[in-house]
């Protein structure tokens, strides 16, 4: 059976690659996001290229008080829903989220909106007894780091809900992956000094929708990630909170 695909955060240009090739395999998708316009002409373009469905709706992971609404009429719009890819985020001015009412604004669209929104797709999925959830989280969720630490551990947090949440599922056989990207070239990362080893949306795109076909549960990508995570997760802490991260 093909898949019917709700892509959250569709706007962002890992997303759009995700929804290219989840599009390629011959799903039908339902994007979702805060840009309208920019919805439609993504919906269109896809639609043509690919000839498959592709409905779309607006979504905001801050205004968690919509979202049963909105996933009801995710539901009503697409009743065969089988997955969803969580793929917005928020990196922001990461020297600002030192003030608190900034830092609240990157916890809440990176975790407390995902949360809210993972809860109604989880407790949808599991009494049917099959779906999956995609959750983006990031490299930067493995380790705090100066640089990024509220953002790192608004990631890590969803890091360890997703895990939890796969805990919870597998006995459901709802599959949960946790995608965690290097770095990306994308609108959020556009500028950032200290970048390497930089990945296209694209490759990460499709790599996202191949996860389907393996049997991993967290996934680096690039591959490579995974390796480099593991030596700095093993810094020993009295020489990583010396180093200019
Ligand atoms: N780029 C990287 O190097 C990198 C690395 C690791 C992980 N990631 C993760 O990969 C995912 C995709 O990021 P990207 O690099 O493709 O970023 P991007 O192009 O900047 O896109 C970010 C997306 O998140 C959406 N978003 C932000 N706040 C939102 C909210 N409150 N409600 C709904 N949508 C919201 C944005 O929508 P609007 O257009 O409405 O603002 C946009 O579509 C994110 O979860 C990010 O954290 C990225």
């Amino acid at each position: 059976m093909s898949e019917a695909v709700l892509i959250l955060g569709a706007t962002s240009a890992i997303a759009r690659a995700t929804a290219a090739a989840f599009a390629a395999r011959g799903a039908a998708l339902y994007l979702a996001s805060r840009d309208a316009e920019e919805l439609r002409r993504i919906a269109a373009d896809i639609q043509v290229r690919y000839g498959v469905a592709v409905q779309h709706g607006l979504f905001d992971a801050e205004a968690t008080d919509s979202h049963t609404a909105f996933f009801k009429s995710v539901l009503a719009a697409m009743p065969k829903l089988s997955g969803v890819v969580l793929a917005f985020g928020y990196l922001g001015d990461q020297q600002a989220a030192r003030d608190f009412n900034v830092g609240a604004k990157v916890i809440a669209a990176n975790f407390t909106g995902a949360v809210s929104i993972l809860s109604h797709c989880a407790n949808y999925f599991e009494p049917l007894q099959r779906g999956f959830i995609i959750g983006i989280s990031s490299v930067a969720g493995d380790r705090g780091r100066q640089s990024n630490y509220v953002y790192g551990a608004a990631k890590g947090a969803l890091s360890l809900y997703l895990q939890g949440l796969r805990n919870r599922l597998y006995a459901s056989g709802v599959r949960v992956i946790t995608v965690k990207p290097g770095f990306v070239d994308t609108a959020m990362t556009y500028g950032l000094p200290g970048m390497f080893l930089v990945a296209s949306p694209q490759a990460i795109g499709e790599r996202i929708a191949r996860t389907l076909d393996k049997s991993a549960d967290v996934v680096y990508l690039p591959w490579f990630w995974r390796y480099i995570m593991l030596i700095i997760k093993h810094i020993p802490e009295a020489i990583f909170k010396r180093l200019k991260l």
